[in-house]
C-alpha cells in the first residue's frame, strides 16, 4: 500500500504573507497525522520563504510519524540535516525566482557534486533521496551517486493538458519506476498532483510513498471555510 507525506509548505506561507505566528505548521503536521498521514514533509528554502528554521527545529520534536526534508544540495543544508538528522533527506534543485521546485536535480552532469552530497548525508546516518525527472539518465545516475531512494518528478505528467502527452508522461513515470526498481532504489513521487491525477498514477504500482502538498491544503481552505466562517458568525451573532 502507497503511503502519503503530507507537505505543510503552504501552511507557513499563508503564515509568513502576515508574519505571525499562525497558521502554526507545527498544529497542521498534527492535524495531518491525525487524519492518517505516514510522514511530514517540509522544504527549508535558503530565502526561508515559507518553512523557517523554528518549524523544522520543532517538527523534528513533534512528529511522530516520518519527516521528509527537502533541500538544496548545499553546505548550509547539508550541516542543518546533519544536526537535526530528519528521517530522510530529499535533494532538490532550487532557484531563486521560482514559485516552486521546476525540474528535478541534474545528478549525470553533477554527479561527483551530488554524490559527495549524499555520502555526507549517508555518514551522517541519514537516509537520501534525490528527485529527479522521469529520465532514465537520471535515475542510473541517482544509482550511482549512492542515493537510497529517488522520489519520481510528477509535475510534467500533472501539467499535461491533453491525453497524449499525459500518456507519454505517464509512460516515462512507468519506466522509471521499472528501472529505479530493478536497480534496488526505494521509489517516491510527487510534485502537482492532485484529488484527479493521483489515480492514473498509483494504477501504475510500485511507489512507495507520495509527497502532496499544494492540492491538499488548497482543499483544506475551501472544506475549511464553511465551517470559520459559521464560527465567526456565532461569536458576532451568539
Ligand atoms: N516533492 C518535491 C520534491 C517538491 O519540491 C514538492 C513541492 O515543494 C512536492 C513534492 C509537493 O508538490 P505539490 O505542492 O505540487 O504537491
Amino acid at each position: 500500500m502507497a503511503k502519503l507525506g503530507v507537505n505543510i509548505d503552504h501552511v507557513a506561507t499563508i503564515r509568513q504573507a502576515r508574519g505571525g505566528v499562525e497558521p502554526d505548521p507545527v498544529a497542521a503536521a498534527a492535524i495531518a497525522e491525525l487524519a492518517g498521514a505516514d510522514g511530514i514533509t517540509i522544504h527549508l528554502r535558503e530565502d526561508r520563504r515559507h518553512i523557517q528554521d523554528r518549524d523544522l527545529n520543532l517538527l523534528r520534536q513533534t512528529v511522530k510519524t516520518k519527516l521528509n526534508l527537502e533541500m538544496a544540495a548545499t553546505d548550509e543544508m547539508i550541516n542543518i540535516a546533519l544536526k537535526v538528522k530528519p528521517d530522510m533527506c530529499t535533494l532538490v534543485p532550487e532557484k531563486r525566482q521560482e514559485l516552486t521546485t521546476e525540474g528535478g536535480l541534474e545528478v549525470r552532469a553533477n554527479l561527483a557534486s551530488v554524490k559527495q552530497a549524499v555520502e555526507r548525508l549517508q555518514d551522517g546516518g541519514l537516509i537520501v533521496s534525490l528527485f529527479v525527472d522521469p529520465d532514465p539518465d537520471q535515475v542510473k545516475a541517482a544509482d550511482k551517486a549512492g542515493a537510497d531512494y529517488i522520489e519520481i518528478h510528477t509535475g510534467a505528467y500533472a501539467e499535461a493538458r491533453d491525453w497524449k502527452s499525459e500518456d507519454e508522461e505517464l509512460e516515462k513515470i512507468e519506466n522509471s519506476i521499472r528501472l529505479a526498481a530493478k536497480l534496488g532504489l526505494g521509489i517516491n513521487a510527487g510534485h502537482g498532483l492532485n484529488y484527479t491525477n493521483i489515480k492514473r498514477i498509483e494504477a501504475i504500482g510500485g511507489i512507495e510513498e507520495y509527497n502532496i502538498g499544494h492540492s491538499i491544503i488548497s482543499r483544506a481552505v475551501l472544506v475549511g471555510l464553511d465551517r470559520a466562517v459559521r464560527d465567526m458568525v456565532e461569536l458576532i451573532n451568539p
